[in-house]
């Protein structure tokens, strides 16, 4: 597999990206997922969230965040004072990756040739939607768009140029859902989504 460029028609708006995605094998993740899910949201949105790759919920649903992390999302987006039609959500990989565990499928953190496989869908919707604000939801998402050199516990909440945006990175909402101290965790988030808010 070389990517999902290939799969990228010459010339796209948000429909023909989500019909090509659904086709796309890029990478090995297409052969034992549901479906691809791919970003969700108005053209133009203010605020384009990048998550990591579509969870169990997300997979046999088709959409990204809803399950138990949109939950968290949902809630401090809600907190932040950050409007539904105001955001474009999104994942760096749109093929849940897991291993099955008998009946139970273990979600797996994608791979860096992963993720730069799938870049390619990341940045046509970036193309088309040219939001002001970048919202990268934990190390997979940085991983994409600002490189390996980026750490998100050193500079999370802190906005970075992502081309002609501005990027704030935070945690991602699985992590919050699995701290020891879920307040803290939670708060931290908030203060970071705050922080995008103001952008
Ligand atoms: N976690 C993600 O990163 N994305 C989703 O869509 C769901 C859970
Ligand atoms: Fe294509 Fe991305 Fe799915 Fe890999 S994860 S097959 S690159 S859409």
């Amino acid at each position: 597999n070389n990517g999902a460029a290939e799969f990228l028609p010459d010339r796209f708006d948000l429909d023909t990206l989500r019909r090509a995605a659904a086709g796309c094998e890029g990478c090995d993740l297409f052969r034992n997922a549901t479906q691809a899910v791919f970003g969700e949201g108005p053209r133009r949105a203010r605020f384009m969230l990048v998550g990591e790759q579509p969870g169990d919920r997300e997979d046999r649903e088709g959409r990204p965040f809803v399950g138990p992390a949109g939950r968290i999302l949902d809630r401090g987006l809600e907190e932040a004072g950050i409007a539904r039609d105001d955001v474009y959500l999104t994942n760096a990989v749109k093929h849940f990756s897991f291993v099955p565990r008998g009946k139970r499928r273990i979600h797996q953190k994608p791979t860096a040739a992963e993720i730069d496989a799938c870049r390619p869908w990341l940045e046509a919707e970036l193309s088309v939607v040219r939001p002001g604000v970048v919202v990268v939801l934990g190390a997979t998402a940085a991983r994409s768009l600002l490189g390996r050199e980026f750490k998100v516990t050193r500079q999370r909440g802190e906005p970075v140029p992502l081309g002609d945006a501005l990027a704030v990175a935070t945690v991602h909402p699985s992590a919050v859902l699995r701290a020891p101290d879920r307040d803290e965790a939670y708060a931290g988030f908030l203060a970071d989504l705050r922080a995008a808010a103001a952008v």
